[in-house]
């Protein structure tokens, strides 16, 4: 795996090491490391007991006899709405603000710790009037309103299973993961701000609710939360108002705890095949994990910080990092509804400076689109109150790492690179901000407690200096505990490309990697058929797939190419049918297919190319050389086509870009 944009990375020589006062006032030290290394389970242990409540305490750690099947702190139960909420007000926290919440046309309001909790009891009691009960699904989908952190802790309060679906997904993959997860409930709300306009969410309910499938849809009740104020349809008996549901429902709600292993949530991601994956989490591994890494990476002292995550509830990031993370601690957070730059490009700095943001958690796409506008948008506000940044989602180019500590840190906060996933549940790989010496564009280092190595081809671990597959090689606290009814697909995905190597089975995470000498971590982006577009995995076949559902595309082939903003952009190569091919211009098919992607997927996974080809280049064997269509999209050389069937395919695609004569 040599990648020589890499090993340019890796001869970065700028390091740095953090301040004394810093180190001195840290909530992690290095002293973390030498823990988790003498005893990782020990480490795990404590530090759950340290952080979270356990109405029955655990005595068994980690049961490991049926890999790759995790239970932790089995024996043990608790219940995950508690732990965020009345501990906190029962430790005399009440007044604490929970959520800062900003809605994008400037309204906003500050939730106490004493009233979020009892707002969750509300809802609690709600969704329990409604018929649900432990085990049951409920889809979300809803703007990031601070009625998404309560409908969250609501289902999980009474031990049923969320399943958060991004506002920004299409009718038809709203319904996808409502049958998948056969959810009872949808919770939704009119419409949510977005741009300067509402964008309509409940009519995309209605829509998904209303199309034709094999079976009926398991939908008893849509709860709609008035926000947009636009209009609605209604179907009398299954459609409810939430502020007319919560009238005279009762404040009072006791948690009763439910065992570790009790299933949290579902969060469907996209694979290497079409069909996203529900990915499950379950309780209390999960929150041990995410209280953990957000308490030491951000070096959260929850009594005077201010902490704000940028990413959508929709997300993992917003479900580990703006919710569940957070709320463990104790901490006061900022969620913001809109977009970075409605109504000026220097909102996100005026929510900064409003609300003297001290820690921020945002995405190098973002960082790159700012750098893009320049300095003197964040330069007019007062951006002092930062203390430690954070960067997830895809590789941080050193350039804009340097930009985001220089420009939004006043060139003395840290920056705290951290690699995870959806699956992982919570960060794997990050520095500690007292601790680390910080490498610009490396993510660096295992967190303590957790277990990662670099493998080659045959399961071997690569040298420092050497490059191969990210694998993480000992269960951990926040792991996937499968995917959603198909156990099997969860040991191929994750547990079979590195199944018969010493010390059982590894868990490979499907991204590539690189050492340096000092054995620091560099992540070189996916090996697979999976995309990175502004720091969302899309999988090329599920794009594919939309775009051969449409009736003028004969074949598809869909690759990311880098693009300088978004880190990979979607570029799609289709033939038209034979019969449609002088109907349409390629500029005409192109804003069609474009529209059709959208609509069938969301408009996240819309390409921002398609390009009508005559062939495509395929092996052999009949697989699309993806490799190929790569270079042309990225405007390179074209790479070795020896394996193509017919080697001048390539030399049409490239010398065209344009349509075929037909
Ligand atoms: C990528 C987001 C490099 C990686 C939390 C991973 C990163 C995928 C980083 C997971 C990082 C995430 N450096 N790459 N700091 N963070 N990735 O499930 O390819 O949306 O496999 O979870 O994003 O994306 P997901």
């Amino acid at each position: 795996m040599s990648n020589p944009s890499i090993d340019n990375l890796m001869h970065e020589e700028r390091r740095f090491p953090p301040t004394k006062t810093f180190s001195q006032n840290a909530i992690a030290t290095a002293g973390l490391y030498e823990e988790a290394k003498a005893d990782r389970l020990a480490f795990w242990a404590k530090t759950s007991r340290e952080l979270l409540h356990w109405h029955k305490p655990f005595t068994q750690t980690l049961d490991w006899s049926n890999p790759p099947f995790a239970r932790w702190f089995a024996d043990g139960e608790l219940n995950v709405a508690y732990n965020c909420l009345d501990r906190h007000v029962l430790d005399g926290n009440g007044d604490r603000i929970a959520i800062h919440w900003e809605g994008e046309p400037g309204d906003s309001r500050s939730i106490s710790y004493a009233e979020l909790t009892a707002e969750v009891k509300q809802a609690a009691n709600l969704l329990t009037g409604l018929g649900i009960v432990a085990g049951d699904t409920v889809a979300i989908y809803l703007p990031n309103v601070p009625e998404a952190a309560v409908a969250m802790l609501a289902v999980a309060r009474i031990g049923a299973i969320h399943s958060v679906v991004f506002g920004g997904f299409s009718a038809e993959s709203l319904r996808s993961r409502i049958d998948d997860a056969g959810a009872k409930l949808v919770i939704t709300a009119d419409g949510g701000w977005r741009k300067g306009k509402v964008s309509a969410l409940k009519p995309v309910v209605d829509e998904a609710l209303a199309l034709e499938k094999d079976f009926p849809h398991s939908v008893r009740n849509v709860l709609v939360l008035r926000r947009g104020e636009n209009d609605v349809d209604w179907v009398d008996g299954r459609d409810l108002w939430w502020h007319e549901q919560l009238e005279g429902v009762s404040f009072e709600h006791e948690a009763v705890a439910f065992e570790a292993e009790h299933p949290l949530f579902l969060l469907y991601t996209s694979g290497t095949t079409g069909k996203p994956k529900g990915i499950l989490h379950s309780s209390g591994g999960y929150l041990t994990q995410v209280a953990f890494t957000h308490k030491n990476v951000f070096d959260l002292h929850p009594e005077t910080d201010v902490y704000w995550c940028t990413a959508d509830v929709g997300w993992i990031t917003g479900h580990s990092y703006s919710i569940y993370g957070p709320l463990a601690n104790g901490a006061t957070s900022v969620i913001y509804e809109g977009t970075p730059d409605s109504p000026h490009p220097g909102r996100w700095w005026e929510i900064i400076q409003k609300y003297g943001v001290s820690l921020f958690y945002t995405a190098p796409t973002a960082i790159r689109s700012f750098m893009k506008l320049g300095r003197e948008i964040p330069d007019a506000f007062d951006l002092s109150s930062i203390r430690v940044l954070g960067s997830v989602g895809e590789p941080i180019n050193p350039e804009a790492w340097i930009w985001y500590r220089d420009v939004i840190g006043a060139g003395t906060a840290p920056i705290v690179d951290t690699w995870w996933q959806t699956e992982t549940g919570a960060m794997m790989v990050a520095a500690l901000p007292g601790v680390t010496i910080l490498k610009p564009g490396s993510a660096q280092v295992p967190l303590p407690g957790i277990s990662i190595d670099v493998l080659d081809e045959a399961g071997h671990p690569v040298p420092p200096g050497g490059g191969g597959f990210l694998v993480v090689t000992e269960p951990w606290p926040a792991m996937l505990r499968g995917i959603w009814g198909d156990p099997e697909r969860f040991v191929d995905t994750y547990w079979s490309k590195f199944a018969d190597v010493p010390g059982g089975p590894k868990y490979f995470a499907g991204d590539g990697a690189r050492l340096d000498e000092d054995k620091d971590i560099w992540l070189l982006g996916r090996v697979d058929d999976v995309m990175n577009v502004s720091g969302h995995r899309l999988s090329t076949a599920e794009i594919e797939s939309a775009l051969v559902s449409h009736p003028i595309v004969a074949e598809a082939a869909v690759v990311g190419a880098a693009d300088e903003t978004t880190g990979q952009a979607i570029v799609a190569f289709v033939i038209l049918r034979a019969d449609q091919a002088d109907k349409h211009t390629p500029v005409e098919a192109s804003a069609l297919l474009r529209a059709h992607v959208a609509g069938e997927i969301g408009a996240i996974a819309r390409p921002k190319r398609v390009v009508v080809v005559a062939e495509l280049p395929k092996t052999r064997s009949g697989k699309i050389m993806r490799r190929l269509l790569q270079d042309v999209a990225e405007g390179r050389a074209i790479g070795d086509t020896t394996t193509l069937s017919d080697a001048s395919v390539m030399q049409l695609i490239s010398d065209g870009l344009t349509p075929p004569a037909s």
